[in-house]
Order: C-alpha cells, then sequence, then structure tokens
C-alpha cells in the first residue's frame, strides 16, 4: 500500500499564505490527523492533495510518484478519495445511487458498455450493487437505501459521502471535518469504521476540530496554524505543545 507525501508544499492567495511550505506524510495502514484552528489552512491542503487546487510550491507524491500537477479525476483514480467539509451530494437521487457513484474509478466494463447494456456492464452493475449493499450494512445505512439523499439527517449525509468516498477501495481517503456536527455516539460509531479501514490497510488523513477525537484514534498528528506547521508527533505530546495550546486559546468552541 502506498504513502502520500507533501514536501515543503505551499499555496499563496494573492498576499495570504494559506499554506507555507508544509511537509506531511499519510502513510498505509494508519490514522493521520491534521489539525488546527479556523482558517489554519486544513481545507486547503486537502484541496491540494485532490488535484482541486494548484500548488503554489512544493510536490506532492503517491507512492513516490508525483501527483502535484495532476487533475480531481486522475488523483482520485489513482487511488486517493476525499469527502467535503460541506457534503456534496445528489441531493435527489437515493442513498443506493449515490454510493454506486462511488464505483465509478473501478468501472471495468466502461460507460460506453453500460450504455449499450452489455453483459459485462451488466454483471459489473450486479456486483457493485452488492459491494454497495456491503458498506450500507457497515455504516447502519441499510434501512435508508431508498431514501432521497438531501431528505436524510446531516449525520446520515456524511455517511453516505464517506460510503462514496471509500467504494471504489481508494489507497488513501482525505476526511475533512467528517465528525463536525454528529453526537457522541454517532462519532463513536465512525470512529470504529475508521478503525477499521485502517486495519484493512487504508492510510486516513482525519482533519478534526476536536482534538480529543483526533488524539484518541491517530498515530501522529500534525498541527496548522495560519498556514504554517507548528508541531507534529504523538498526539498526547503534540497536544500538551505550548505552541499548540497557544493556537487554540480563544477558538476553543469552533
Ligand atoms: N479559494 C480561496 N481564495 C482565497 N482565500 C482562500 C481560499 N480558500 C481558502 N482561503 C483562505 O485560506 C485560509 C485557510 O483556509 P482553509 O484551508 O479553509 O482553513 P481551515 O480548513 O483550516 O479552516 C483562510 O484564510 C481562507 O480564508
Ligand atoms: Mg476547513
Amino acid at each position: 500500500m502506498p504513502s502520500l507525501k507533501l514536501e515543503n508544499v505551499a499555496k499563496h492567495f494573492g498576499g495570504l499564505k494559506a499554506v507555507d511550505k508544509v511537509s506531511m506524510e499519510v502513510p498505509p495502514g494508519e490514522i493521520t490527523g491534521l489539525i488546527g484552528p479556523n482558517g489554519a489552512g486544513k481545507s486547503t491542503v486537502v484541496n491540494m492533495i485532490s488535484g482541486v487546487l494548484a500548488l503554489t510550491e512544493g510536490d506532492i507524491t503517491v507512492d513516490g510518484v508525483s501527483v502535484a500537477t495532476d487533475r480531481a479525476d486522475i488523483v482520485a483514480r489513482k487511488g486517493v478519495a476525499r469527502t467535503f467539509q460541506n457534503i456534496r451530494l445528489l441531493p435527489e437521487a437515493t442513498v443506493l445511487d449515490n454510493v454506486m457513484i462511488g464505483f465509478h474509478r473501478r468501472e471495468e466494463a466502461g460507460v460506453l458498455a453500460q450504455m449499450l447494456g452489455l453483459p459485462a456492464a451488466r454483471r459489473d452493475t450486479k456486483r457493485f450493487e452488492e459491494k454497495a449493499w456491503d458498506l450500507l450494512r457497515r455504516f447502519r445505512m441499510e434501512d435508508f437505501a431508498e431514501y432521497e439523499a438531501g431528505n436524510l439527517a446531516y449525520g446520515h449525509q456524511r455517511r453516505v459521502e464517506m460510503m462514496r468516498a471509500i467504494a471504489a477501495e481508494p489507497d488513501i481517503v482525505l476526511l475533512d471535518e467528517p465528525v463536525a456536527g454528529m453526537n457522541d455516539v454517532e462519532s463513536d460509531e465512525l470512529a470504529t469504521i475508521f478503525r477499521e479501514l485502517a486495519d484493512s490497510g487504508m492510510g486516513l488523513l482525519l482533519i478534526e476540530h476536536n482534538v480529543g477525537f483526533v488524539t484518541r484514534l491517530c498515530k501522529k498528528v500534525y498541527v496548522l496554524d495560519s498556514g504554517r506547521m507548528i508541531a507534529s508527533g504523538d498526539p498526547e505530546a503534540v497536544v500538551r505543545d505550548p505552541q499548540v495550546v497557544a493556537a487554540y486559546i480563544g477558538t476553543s468552541g469552533h
């Protein structure tokens, strides 16, 4: 399983250094945390990795190969999936269909074959449907399969987004505040799923405001503040780092 690496990555928006020479690694089989106050640059990091935003400087590699100039669809095909801080679903499609969209990357028979209804495509569809049901069960969402995604409660919409992101069995998944707005029971259920995904070999990057949640789940944590990496390492040590404590003062509640 490949590792994701950022080397001296920067993103400038005009005069603003939203991300300033950041280096980090998301190894396989682990949950890596990225924390920091609002506006620290966390989502910008995810947007650069996933090919949504171009880098100003630096390099991003997957398995040692640069993906820094790849478009979003290419990065996805290379095994890097993501969720969005602001949920993006097809609100009028069913939960099942939203999950099915996630299989697109591994679609073996191809879109044309599907349109023509060729047997290989029908086999793919059937196989994907079975896999989609596996995911729905794993996320305890099978009762909602035929619901319109847009009508679901917020926490359930987040689950749909996550199922879609991992449907294609990515090597690396970037989760931008996946438990925001969830209660403790819901976030604990997701924590269990995150651990299972990491145990299966996937590399997870978990962006989160809730420091306790990250500390419990992550092997290593990186801390961004105003675009700069101010600390990294063992979660217990990082959250006691005076610079990190200072960065969070006055921002608790976010
Ligand atoms: N597309 C953009 N254009 C201009 N400024 C942006 C853009 N995206 C983010 N920013 C700015 O970059 C900084 C980091 O934002 P963001 O990455 O969203 O932070 P975080 O996710 O840590 O809250 C903020 O000051 C934000 O206003
Ligand atoms: Mg953000």
